[in-house]
């Protein structure tokens, strides 16, 4: 697959929350190729400062309209300047980046914490027309804005809040079991928290249940040439998350 750089054209930036924006970008020739699970690497301003690019899951793709979708969270500088991002601004885009999902399984079931859902909304997209089980965490009800985006592309929506302002009182991983067994999951994908994957992972294992994890880590180059972005393997050796991820098996990063 060709790893484009190109002049994207924002179509609009819209607030979902007061720090979460949904950009959507017309960027024909990345949306043609990307994949669930893979990011773009976004400059966020014009001249050289700051210097690095942003990475960011792509949550959406209209390949025959060209246009590509990323939701973020403003966290810092980067993102405050992406949040004025303005419909007719042009900037600079590079992707589809890293390695996707491996699409598998009848019955899969994706489970996100906080900004990891991002992914999870193209991937549950191109696992339709599988019925795809979908459990989510967050904080409180305010950081579940997620539901309606998913609710045309799966089966049913599992919620967990640490306050119980929605869904279930607790986190995903203390649904996890149930969800796994009601629903005869035959196949488990997870992006969140570090903490929550490796207990997605476990609990997949322990169940024999495959499981692929997407992990995140700060980046500069994005395509595997500067180091940055390593973690260690289970075999003792390291791994590139920009280029042999962002998504491996989790027996490969975790167990
Ligand atoms: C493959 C990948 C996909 C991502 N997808 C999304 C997404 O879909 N939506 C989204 O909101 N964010 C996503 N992120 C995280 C996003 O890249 C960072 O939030 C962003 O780069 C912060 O930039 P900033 O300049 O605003 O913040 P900075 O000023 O650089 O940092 C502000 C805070 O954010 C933390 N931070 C910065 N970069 C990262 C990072 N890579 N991972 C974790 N914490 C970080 C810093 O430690 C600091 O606490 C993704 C990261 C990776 C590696
Ligand atoms: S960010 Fe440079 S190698 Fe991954």
């Amino acid at each position: 697959m060709r790893k484009l750089l190109m002049q994207a054209t924002v179509l609009d930036n819209m607030r979902l929350t007061p720090t979460v924006n949904t950009l959507r970008i017309l960027a024909p020739e990345i949306a043609a190729q990307a994949l669930p699970g893979q990011f773009v690497h976004i400059k966020v301003a014009a001249g050289i400062q700051p210097l690095l690019r942003r990475p960011f899951s792509i949550a959406d793709i209209h390949a025959e309209q060209g246009t590509l979708t990323v939701i973020y969270r403003i966290v810092g500088e980067g993102t405050a300047l992406m949040s004025s991002f303005s419909p007719g601004d042009t900037i600079d885009v590079m992707g589809p980046l890293g390695q996707g999902f491996r699409l598998m399984g009848e019955r899969p079931l994706l489970v996100g914490g906080g900004m990891g859902i991002a992914p999870l909304l193209l991937l549950a997209k191109a696992l339709c027309p599988r019925p795809v089980y979908v459990l989510m965490g967050g904080r409180t009800q305010e950081e579940m804005f997620w539901p309606p985006l998913f609710q045309n592309v799966c089966e049913s929506i599992h919620i967990a809040t640490d306050d119980g302002s929605l869904g279930r009182c607790g986190t995903a991983l203390d649904m996890l079991p149930e969800v796994l067994e009601q629903n005869k999951i035959d196949v488990v994908y997870t992006c969140g928290p570090r903490v929550m994957m490796e207990g997605v992972a476990k609990a997949a294992a322990e169940m024999g249940i495959p499981c692929q994890v997407s992990l995140e880590e700060h980046m500069a180059c994005g395509v595997g040439a500067c180091l940055s972005c390593t973690c260690a393997a289970s075999d003792g050796t390291r791994r590139k998350i920009c280029s042999d991820g962002p998504v491996f098996w989790a027996e490969e990063v975790f167990l």
